[in-house]
């Protein structure tokens, strides 16, 4: 998107085009997205308010119990402890905080933080497993709604949780579900995909779309954290099998317009990545977003774990805040990317690549169209090289 556009042209062009009102409210959002990141001012944060979660998930990067925090020598930070950070994301004009973790849902002081949030006037949301939200968290839900409950399916059946959670918990997660859509709450569905899940993939897919919820199915597993490479090779869904089942049954449920659920969230806006950028994040990570993880350090995003900046350490969050942007403009961008037709064939996140390759600007042939489909590659390569031949052929004759 143009940054010199204003919102109001912007507008009354959408105004001229008869554009659908969650067109424009998606329009609002880009518009205040890229102005946040011109200014690198921070517009949406994370909380991972604890590592502790009452799953087991064997694909999970952060997952710990109670006494393996204690054993760290660490603690579960407490209502006062994100309060801090709450009041210091309101004072920097932050307009949206998710709520993750672990199990955010099972934090000793949930409701207490989720509250003095919401009474700050600040969008508030989370990301959950669905299976520990209380009747007391349903009638807070009731009174200071969430924008987003961001809910990650495992599977389809209380066999497929055991599996890839240890939890029998589908049934519980299903009611959760259900109870919270009756009560009106933005319900969301990540499914996470892993190699004892991925056959109840296209019934997820089904239930989302019979349901009329948003459904993100994501096969991009990081190696990052306690998510080691080797669990990878166990856990991961075969990449190939993932595109055949996509190609084959999948894509008949992508119909959906996802914005249309989307209700204007502050999403990464697409920008194109390519050609000049040699150095840079280019998604919303240390220019408009940062996440607290659970130690009260803040990094880009929750899958940039290795740069991190202790705002008690460094002088506050502005400050904290400003290394982060200044870390985040300087990393170096995935060179083979920059003039490569397929950018938008390929997971371009910069911490996938370097989970997997151990330096920046490399390309892990795992999120990579080129390495993953060769022969289709030099085809499409083929034709778009004649195409611009033609091209070039027809300005030069004008
Ligand atoms: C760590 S969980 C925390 C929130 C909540 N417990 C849940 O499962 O939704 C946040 C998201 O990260 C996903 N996740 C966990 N481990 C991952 C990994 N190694 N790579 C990519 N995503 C992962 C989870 O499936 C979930 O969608
Ligand atoms: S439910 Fe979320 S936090 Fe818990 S183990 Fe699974 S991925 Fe990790
Ligand atoms: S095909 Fe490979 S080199 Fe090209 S954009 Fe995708 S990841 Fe980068």
């Amino acid at each position: 998107m143009d940054n010199k556009i204003s919102l109001f042209d912007l507008l009354k062009q959408a105004e001229n085009a008869k554009v659908s009102v969650s067109d424009k409210a998606k329009l609002y959002s880009d518009v205040l997205v890229q102005k946040s990141i011109t200014n690198r001012r921070p517009l949406a944060i994370q909380l991972e308010l604890l590592p502790v979660c009452n799953f087991n998930c064997k694909v999970c990067y952060i997952r710990m119990t109670f006494d393996e925090v204690k054993q760290s020598g660490q603690r579960v930070l407490r209502f006062e402890d994100w309060k801090y950070y709450i009041d210091a994301a309101a004072e920097l004009g932050v307009y949206s905080i998710t709520f993750t973790g672990g199990e955010c849902t099972i934090h000793p002081d949930f409701i207490q933080i989720y509250q003095y949030a919401y009474q700050k006037g600040i969008q508030v949301g989370m990301i959950s497993n669905g299976s520990s939200i209380t009747p007391e968290i349903m009638d807070l839900f009731e009174n200071c709604p969430p924008t987003k409950v961001y809910i990650t399916l495992y599977g389809m059946s209380n066999d497929t949780y055991e599996r890839f959670c240890g939890v029998r918990a589908f049934d519980k997660v299903m009611r959760n579900i259900d109870a919270l859509r009756s009560k009106k709450i933005n319900v969301i569905l990540n499914f996470t995909v892993g190699k004892e899940n991925l056959s109840d993939l296209e019934k997820a897919l089904r239930f989302a779309r019979d349901n009329q919820i948003a459904i993100f199915p994501n096969n991009s597993l990081q190696v990052s954290r306690k998510f080691t490479t080797e669990a990878l090779e166990r856990e991961g869904a075969d990449y190939y099998l993932y595109e055949k089942l996509e190609h084959e049954h999948l894509s008949k449920y992508y119909h959906m317009s996802f914005e249309e659920f989307e209700n204007g969230f502050l999403g990464d806006v697409s920008i194109p990545y390519f050609d000049e950028q040699t150095k840079g994040l280019h998604c919303n990570a240390g220019r408009c977003m940062f996440t607290v993880n659970w130690k009260g350090e803040m990094q880009p995003c929750a899958s940039i774990y290795w740069y991190t900046q202790n705002p008690h350490e460094v002088g506050g969050i502005e400050q904290a805040w400003e290394n982060l942007v200044a870390w985040a403009d300087e990393v170096p961008a995935l060179e083979d990317c920059k003039t490569c037709i397929f950018q938008h064939k390929c997971r371009l996140c910069v911490a996938l690549h370097y989970c997997d390759m151990g330096e920046y600007g490399k390309v892990s042939p795992r999120f990579c169209f080129k390495a993953l489909h060769p022969k289709e590659a030099a085809k499409l390569q083929t034709e778009y090289d004649r195409g611009q031949v033609l091209k070039k052929t027809e300005e030069s004759a004008q």
